[in-house]
């Protein structure tokens, strides 16, 4: 598993990591296969061109199904702001669009076509509105993969775009030459810190790989530290992998040099959690009942970094990226003139070691920088963009 996944690493930063589709042209004469066709066909994956679209087709290659594999790159998800609630700042789902989202495609797509005599399990932690389980389940049938997608905050809007995608994943899953429908659970209410009744869902030592998707960054060095322990690492086998993105100091916004700064201040007054930050934002709050509905930022006015408080064993005095009120100018009522902050949870080499301790992990990290490129030489806080894989001991 181990040398596997490496390989399909390293095939990704040799290729400058690129996930640009490649459509093969064709008359879609023989779009239709049959099931028994499917699953004779050999794989077709070529480890340094593959999107996510050559991964799912891979039994169906050269004009089979080329309307299909043309429709899937049409109705591929869009970047979409997920909507946030209580003002908690969801960031946006896009994992999808990521090339490491694709390393997750082809190393769970591996260990399918390894043929290991049982379902390769896949839990997706704070999914999102469910793109990556979903595509994640077109890789193979019931008896082959099991996705469960975990998520605590989907809005009404956001499910029915779920719903669509999910029926329209339906059926191609069918078309692929899959029976028994698409083996995707999500389950949309459910806190991760807690997985309640998980013994049920989310059992322990079953799971081959854990996908986070833009998720750790999301909680408290604290949080995060017992969810990784208490569920990811419980519900992986021994040898399954966890596979993650997450938030660098270069993430920070629009005055990234003074986030810099002051991470770089933190690390040399020994504070132990120096990436944990205040993020303060003068902004004009529109609408307001009980909760900010709506604001407009303003552009000229320079965001504000500080150190955030952290307790010893990694609390934060607010909970991480949920934007407070801090100060209301010029009105009694927080509409108008807003100080705006939000602790936010940002990751060094520290608090990676924090959260995989090496007692239970074999980690790989990769850097990505503003350009969105790999590269092994950056410093810490000059990474946008943490890709972790950590395989269970
Ligand atoms: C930045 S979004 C990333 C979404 C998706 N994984 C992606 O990258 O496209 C983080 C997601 O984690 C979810 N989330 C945050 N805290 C959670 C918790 N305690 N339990 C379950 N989901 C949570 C949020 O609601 C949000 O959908």
């Amino acid at each position: 598993m181990k040398l596997n996944i490496k390989l399909v690493c390293v095939a990704l930063l040799v290729a400058g990591a690129t996930s640009g589709w490649t459509m093969e042209d064709g008359d879609g004469d023989r779009q239709e296969q049959t099931v028994a066709s499917a699953r004779t066909a050999k794989p077709t994956i070529d480890p340094i061109t593959t999107s996510v679209s050559n991964i799912i087709f891979r039994m169906h290659p050269g004009s089979a199904l080329s309307q299909k594999k043309i429709a899937f790159l049409k109705r591929y998800p869009k970047e979409c702001k997920l909507i946030d609630h209580d003002y908690y700042d969801r960031g946006f789902n896009m994992s999808f669009l990521d090339p490491f989202f694709v390393l997750a495609m082809n190393f769970t797509e591996q260990l399918i076509s390894r043929n290991l005599g049982r379902t390769i399990r896949v839990c997706d932690f704070g999914c999102g509105i469910g793109h990556t389980s979903i595509l994640l389940g077109l890789l193979g049938s019931k008896e082959q993969i099991h996705v469960l997608g975990i998520e605590n905050g989907m809005k009404a809007d956001e499910f029915e775009e779920t719903k669509a995608f999910h029926a329209y994943a339906e059926r191609l899953h069918g078309q692929l030459g899959f029976v028994g429908g698409l083996p995707v659970r999500l389950k949309t209410d459910v806190e991760a810190t807690t997985l309640q009744g998980y013994s049920t869902y989310a059992p322990s030592n079953v799971f081959d790989v854990n996908f986070m998707g833009n998720f750790l960054h999301m909680f408290a060095p604290k949080a995060a530290k017992n969810l990784v322990k208490e569920h990811a690492y419980r519900m992986l086998r021994p040898g399954g992998m966890l596979l993650a993105s997450f938030d660098g100091i270069c993430a920070a916004g629009n005055n990234i040099e003074k986030a810099k700064e002051v991470y770089l201040q933190a690390k040399q007054e020994g504070k132990k959690f120096p990436s944990v930050i205040n993020i303060l934002d003068l902004a004009i709050v529109t609408k307001y009942e009980d909760e900010i509905k709506d604001i407009e930022h303003i552009e000229e006015i320079p965001t504000i970094y500080s150190s955030a408080a952290v307790s010893e064993d990694g609390q934060t005095i607010e909970p991480c990226r949920k934007t407070i009120i801090k100060k209301c100018f010029l009105n009694v009522t927080p509409l108008g003139i807003s100080g705006l902050q939000k602790t936010v949870c940002f990751y060094d080499s520290g608090l990676i070691e924090l959260v995989f301790p090496k007692s239970q992990w074999s980690v790989t990290v990769y850097r990505k920088d503003i350009y969105g490129q790999y590269n092994p030489d950056l410093r810490d806080h000059e990474v946008v963009k943490w890709n972790l894989i950590a395989e269970k001991k």
